[in-house]
């Protein structure tokens, strides 16, 4: 369960490919885009954005909780780019805790209402906050930089995979 200096732990390892997997079906958003979301992409998956969305907020708080206590025994980064793995690992977590948030501004902020796999929790047109609105229109360059960071990071876990052959992806399987 818990992580080592070896390799990270079961629920680590949930939370990292768990949240890869719904955060790839997030991106599809991206998708509405081409001919206004209208082909199968657009009708089917697309619809749950702010399903998976909200499930999303719930799964950032427990990982960022489970990762401040298990932060003395993961495994260690080769030290002479340790501060710019951290960076990265840590803008990425950045990313995912504010795009549900920016989310959640988007819909109150403008008075769309929330309602997570068709549980009511704010209906629509009951809240109407400007400036909530405003900041939560980020979202869209927030979820262009987690692409990219995303990107950035399969790259690198490729690099080390395939070029330098040091087992850091394997500590992640
Ligand atoms: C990790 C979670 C999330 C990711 C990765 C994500 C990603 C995206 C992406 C890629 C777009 C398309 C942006 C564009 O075409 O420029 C988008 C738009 C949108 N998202 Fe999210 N999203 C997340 C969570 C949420 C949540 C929780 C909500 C609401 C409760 C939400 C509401 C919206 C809305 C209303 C739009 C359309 C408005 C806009 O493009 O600014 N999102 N999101
Ligand atoms: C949405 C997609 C992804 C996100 C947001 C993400 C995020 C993260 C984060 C925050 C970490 C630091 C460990 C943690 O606290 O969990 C991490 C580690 C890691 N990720 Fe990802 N990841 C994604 C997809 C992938 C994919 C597709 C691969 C492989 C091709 C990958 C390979 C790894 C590896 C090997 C590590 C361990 C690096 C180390 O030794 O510290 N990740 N990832």
């Amino acid at each position: 369960m818990n992580d080592s200096k070896e390799r990270y732990g079961a629920l680590t390892r949930f939370f990292h490919w768990g949240m890869g997997l719904l955060i790839v079906w997030q991106f599809l958003k991206f998708f509405d885009r081409i001919n206004d979301g209208e082909h199968w992409v657009g009708q089917t998956l697309v619809p749950w954005h702010i399903s998976i969305g909200s499930l999303l907020l719930v799964l950032i708080v427990l990982r960022i909780l489970w990762a401040v206590g298990q932060r003395k025994n993961r495994p260690e980064q080769d030290p002479a780019t340790a501060l710019l793995v951290k960076a990265g690992h840590g803008l990425l977590y950045l990313c995912m805790l504010l795009l549900p948030i920016t989310g959640l501004m988007i819909m109150i902020g403008n008075g769309y209402g929330w309602s997570p796999f068709g549980k009511q929790l704010v209906a629509r047109g009951a809240t109407d906050i400007e400036w909530m609105a405003t900041l939560g229109s980020v979202h869209s360059l927030i979820a262009w930089t987690l692409l990219i960071l995303v990107v950035g990071h399969v790259g690198m876990a490729l690099l080390h995979q395939l070029v330098k052959k040091d087992g850091v992806l394997r500590r992640m399987l």
